[in-house]
């Protein structure tokens, strides 16, 4: 194992999509951002640096954080932004996981334009659980909006509105030739006959669900937010924001006389509005024989993509994943539960403040929640450190288990369900094992939700439409072989259980993976107490850690 360096800067850069120039907040001038590679067991040191007016952190979505709660990296958990003209050292090691992840902002809106890969190979001399594929590319999903992201955000939580939505989705940052204006933006994967590519999924755009495919082709899933999977084939994926997914690609045995389009566009049960387009690349075959000319004229081919709102295609997706279990990779499902929890996520609304109007839903501002309880982020102080460093105020540690009103989540919802704000957490001793039932409510509307957990793995050991059912559906559970993942859909109109293990001291940010949703409080922290054992303490904050 090695310490790998990297230094980001972050500046601001004039980016053209669309026909339209944008200064938009990026890492060293690169949109999608820098690809950070490393191996198992590597540490991995970035230096950032803020060289905009926008305080920013950044996160390493899915790095389990082994006693290094420090570098986790969301905003006003576990650090404080990192101010203009700042700097901080993430310092991490990278302990027992290898595939596909990502880094993004972790702050307002500004993962928009500051993300990018975060590959971790196997160890040298380790191998994949597959044959070694002839070449390895990344594709990650994304959306542009024509205007300042962090500013849209900001507009909506004023007015209590709906934010405006993005203009395109992206596929390594380019929109595609079926917006105006954007041919010459094409994502191309060139590729040989009768070869077998890994292709790694990125889904980093903020708000959307996304469905992928390629004309013609069919897909083996290998792993799923870098947990190997048992192999399964099929001609769609869906990614929620937050997930990862690699796939072998076995291109045709000859070079065909057609080019394929790779399409995303996506899936939404919800009511509001949403960009509603597709971004398309191009899968085309290297021929040496042919001109340029005879390959312009080749047709182009496109997949056809689900329904914008096919949740039985999207419950019979997720269903196919399972760990593969294998004597090297074994599934360690928790077996028993130490504490249960049941959260009710979804949207809701809060009262206008007097002498305001509102603009959400009944002249009210539209809020999300869990078990009814919005979470607003400290913004002045840093949960982590509060905790650690035992002194109070900044959160209360009264995170309902269950919700406090329980009603008919998933009927007719209650009329003005007004949701109330808390900074809550629940605090778990060390190696607790756990199991929440995360339930879609339906008022405003049922929606999925993809709930990401720092600091874990978890595994999804069941999933069901309508009411979870406390009696029937434990039976049913899956605790053999169930997917282990970091980021899952609580599907529309259902629910879902996981479990994992609290063997890492921090606090840990569970949320949901839209940031509109986060935005509006649909997130909430577990505080992971110190071990016994001396070597599980948490280390005390780095000198650098920014203050607020
Ligand atoms: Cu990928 Cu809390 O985020």
């Amino acid at each position: 194992a090695i310490t790998r360096h990297y230094k980001f800067n972050i500046e601001l850069k004039n980016v053209t999509r669309l026909c339209q120039t944008t200064s938009i907040v990026t890492v060293n001038g690169k949109f999608p951002g820098p690809r950070v590679i490393a191996r198992e067991g590597d540490r991995l040191v970035v230096k950032v640096v803020n060289h905009v007016a926008k305080n920013v952190s950044i996160h390493w979505h899915g790095i389990r954080q082994l006693q290094s709660g420090w570098a986790d990296g969301p905003s006003y958990i576990t650090q404080c932004p990192i101010q203009k003209n700042q700097s901080y050292v993430y310092n991490f090691t990278i302990t027992g996981q290898r595939g596909t992840l990502f880094w993004h902002a972790h702050i307002s809106w500004l993962r928009a334009t500051v993300y990018g890969p975060l590959i971790i190979l196997p160890k040298h001399n380790a191998s994949y659980p597959f044959a070694k594929p002839y070449k390895e590319v990344t594709i990650m999903l994304g959306e542009r909006f024509k205007s300042d992201p962090v500013a849209i955000i900001n507009q909506a939580l004023q007015t209590g509105a709906g934010p405006n939505v993005s203009e395109a989705y992206t596929l390594n940052g380019l929109p595609g030739p079926l917006y105006n204006c954007s041919a010459k933006d094409t994502y191309k994967l060139k590729v040989k006959p009768g070869k077998t590519y890994l292709i790694r999924l990125i889904n980093a755009a903020l708000n959307d669900e996304l469905f992928f495919s390629i004309a013609n082709h069919t897909f083996t899933v290998v792993e799923a937010d870098a947990n190997y999977v048992k192999p399964f084939t099929t001609n769609i994926l869906l990614l929620a924001p937050g997930q990862t997914t690699n796939v072998l690609l076995r291109t045709k045995p000859t070079t065909p006389n057609a080019t394929f389009y790779m399409l995303a566009r996506p899936y939404f049960t919800g009511q509001g509005t949403f960009d509603n387009t597709t971004v398309a690349g191009i899968l085309e075959y290297e021929s040496s024989s042919s001109s340029s000319t005879k390959l312009k004229n080749r047709p182009l081919i496109r997949p056809v993509l689900p329904a914008i709102n096919a949740t039985s295609f999207v419950a019979n997706f997720s269903s196919k994943f399972r760990s593969l279990n294998s004597a090297q990779f074994p599934a360690r499902v928790p077996r028993k539960v130490d504490q249960n929890f049941f959260f009710t996520v979804g949207l809701g609304n809060r009262p206008c403040p007097k002498n305001q109007t509102c603009q959400g839903p009944n002249g009210t501002k539209f809020a999300a929640s869990i078990n009814n309880i919005s979470f607003p982020l400290p913004s002045t102080a840093l949960l982590q450190s509060y905790f650690f460093g035992k002194s109070n105020g900044v959160y209360t540690s009264d995170f309902p288990s269950f919700p406090i009103n329980p009603f008919n989540y998933t009927g007719t919802p209650p009329n003005n369900t007004f949701v109330t704000n808390g900074t809550k957490v629940v605090v778990l001793s060390f190696n607790t094992s756990v199991e929440v039932v995360l339930q879609d409510t339906s008022i405003l509307g049922a929606e999925s939700h993809p709930l990401h957990l720092h600091g874990f793995n978890f595994f999804v050991v069941g999933q069901g439409f309508g009411n979870f059912d406390p009696k029937n559906d434990p039976k049913n559970y899956n605790l053999v072989d169930p997917v282990e993942r970091n980021t899952v859909g609580v599907p529309s109109g259902g629910w879902l259980a996981i479990r994992f293990q609290a063997d890492n001291p921090g606090v840990w940010l569970m949320h949901c993976h839209f940031d509109v949703h986060l935005s509006w409080g649909l997130g909430m922290a577990w505080i992971v107490l110190d071990g016994k054992l001396p070597n599980q303490k948490l280390p005390p904050p780095p000198t650098d850690l920014p203050r607020c």
